[in-house]
């Protein structure tokens, strides 16, 4: 099928790349004419696993394919994704003024019948006001236009996998011959009928995706619902987790014992310094202004964006206990993305922990695998380390930002080694408590309670200044 692609971000591109993998005919188009000239040689400007080789296979193929004249990729595609961005506005509500934007220009650049599909995340019934701009400003009168929901569950990091292999895929329709069209474009998918890239010796033996065909509104209102749903369950844990700390629990013990419940599930329930991203913080908003608007009051998910917000000032107050003054201190961060494998820094936690430190005179130096550029742009104060040791070198302290599998993997004798003193405040409880113990670490974390980590028998070289709390207590 010819299917255009509007909007170039990270959603517009995984969407373009993902069809075209699976046998369509793709062009996509953006407002960023550089951002197009770019990717016409191939070159990918978000980090995404899997997305830049499958992105240049495509353009070789050329199955894909991307235009600055939007109104080209408009008359190009009898299919047209929405996936522009929906920033929110001061009062938290979603900026829709691109998808009008794009709206008015379909409806004038085009000359046939189209199905104009929403991707990007938006509030519910914009799918018919939506309609309503089709049609009021519509050119030619032999263009008809329906329109569809579908929206996307893709994770930055694993974007590629989760739109290859989803565990569900929703059309919002309210006609026969848009379900049909987005059943043969998710056709292979569905039917698992394409080779698949990402899993060169085979794919995981997952049930095939589910399919689940619902009005437009409720489709909208499913993104929704999903996003918000993860983020109290986030928020959730969090409280748990410091619930652990005042009583003696563990949240790691907890979480897994909560998990193995099947009407709960084990994923969402990692405590630490809240959800970022450009995603969840924004979703959570939207749709507590969404439901405001229609009356009704989302008390407990505006109880779970306090207790987000709240994650920064409980971090602090343990790197501020833990080093009592913070002016002049050297401070290593390690990780700055949102989350691991991805170099986003959207609404990630590392910016205001950042902020505060050198507010209060701290000497920063960071390292992330794939965020440093972005940030530096925003702290160029903020020295980056071209690897990790280089900032735990002289550190009074290091505080773990994100949970990329790197920072599992270090050399932690080296790491002790290289500190004017070895206090790391773990912001992902990713190390292993009882390990940084034995290895001689002042170690603090959320919701392990010290009684049980000190528990551990340290060996004999263990400095006088080892010990470990989540409550963080001064350091002797
Ligand atoms: C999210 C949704 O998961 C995805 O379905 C949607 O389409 C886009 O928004 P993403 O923003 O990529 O995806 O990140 P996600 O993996 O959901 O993580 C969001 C944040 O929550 C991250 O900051 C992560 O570190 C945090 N998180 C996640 C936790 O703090 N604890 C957890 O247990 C899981």
């Amino acid at each position: 099928m010819r299917i255009s692609v509007i909007g170039c971000g990270y959603v517009g591109l995984v969407t373009g790349t993902c069809l075209a993998e699976v046998g369509h005919q793709v062009i996509c188009t953006d407002n960023d004419p550089e951002r197009i000239t770019a990717l016409r040689t191939g070159v990918v400007p978000i980090y995404e696993p899997h997305l830049d080789a499958m992105l240049s296979a495509n353009l070789r193929s050329q199955r894909l394919s991307f235009t600055s004249d939007a109104g080209e990729a408009v008359r190009a595609g009898e299919v047209i994704f929405i996936c522009v961005g929906t920033p929110p506005l001061e009062n938290g509500e979603a900026d829709l003024s691109a998808i009008d934007n794009v709206a008015h220009l379909i409806a004038t650049e085009a000359c046939q019948s189209k199905l104009v599909v929403e991707k990007s995340t938006v509030p519910a019934q914009t799918g018919h006001q939506l309609k309503r701009v089709l049609d009021v400003y519509r050119r030619n009168g032999g263009a008809e236009f329906r329109v569809a929901s579908n929206p996307e569950f893709l994770r930055e990091g694993t974007a590629v996998e989760d739109f290859l292999h989803p565990d569900r895929i929703v059309f919002g329709v309210d006609d026969e011959i848009s379900e049909k069209q987005l059943r043969e474009i998710y056709r292979p998918i569905l039917e698992r009928q394409f080779r698949c890239s990402v899993h060169l010796s085979g794919c995981p033996a997952t049930p095939p995706p589910k399919l689940v065909v619902t009005t437009i509104n409720s489709a909208e209102l499913i993104k929704h619902a999903s996003n918000s749903f993860l983020a109290m369950k986030i928020s959730y844990a969090n409280v748990i987790a410091d619930v652990c700390e005042k009583v003696g629990g563990d949240i790691k013990e907890v979480t897994r014992a909560l998990g193995l419940d099947p009407r709960i599930g084990p994923r969402f329930l990692d405590a630490g310094l809240g959800f970022g991203g450009f995603c969840l913080p924004k979703d959570v908003q939207a749709f507590i202004r969404l439901a405001e608007r229609s009356g009704v009051d989302f008390g407990m998910l505006k109880e779970a964006e306090k207790v987000n917000k709240r994650r920064i000032d409980l971090f602090f107050d343990k790197i501020r206990q833990a080093l009592w003054v913070v002016k002049d201190k050297k401070v290593g961060v390690l990780g700055l993305a949102f989350k691991a494998n991805t170099d986003d820094i959207r609404f990630a936690p590392s910016l205001e922990v950042l902020r505060r430190l050198l507010a209060e005179g701290a000497q920063v130096r960071a390292y992330d695998q794939a965020a440093m550029r972005r940030t530096s742009a925003i702290f160029p104060q903020v020295h980056c380390c071209r690897e990790p040791y280089e900032v735990a070198r002289g550190a009074d302290a290091l505080l773990v930002l994100t949970e990329w599998e790197e920072f599992r993997q270090l050399d932690w004798e080296r790491v002790h080694n290289l500190m004017a003193r070895p206090l790391v405040i773990d912001g992902r409880n990713l190390l292993n408590p009882a390990a940084m113990i034995e290895r001689g670490f002042e170690y603090y974390c959320f919701g392990r309670p010290p009684e049980k980590l000190t528990a551990v028998p340290a060996p004999a070289h263990v400095p006088k200044v080892a010990r470990v709390s989540a409550s963080a207590p001064f350091a002797a």
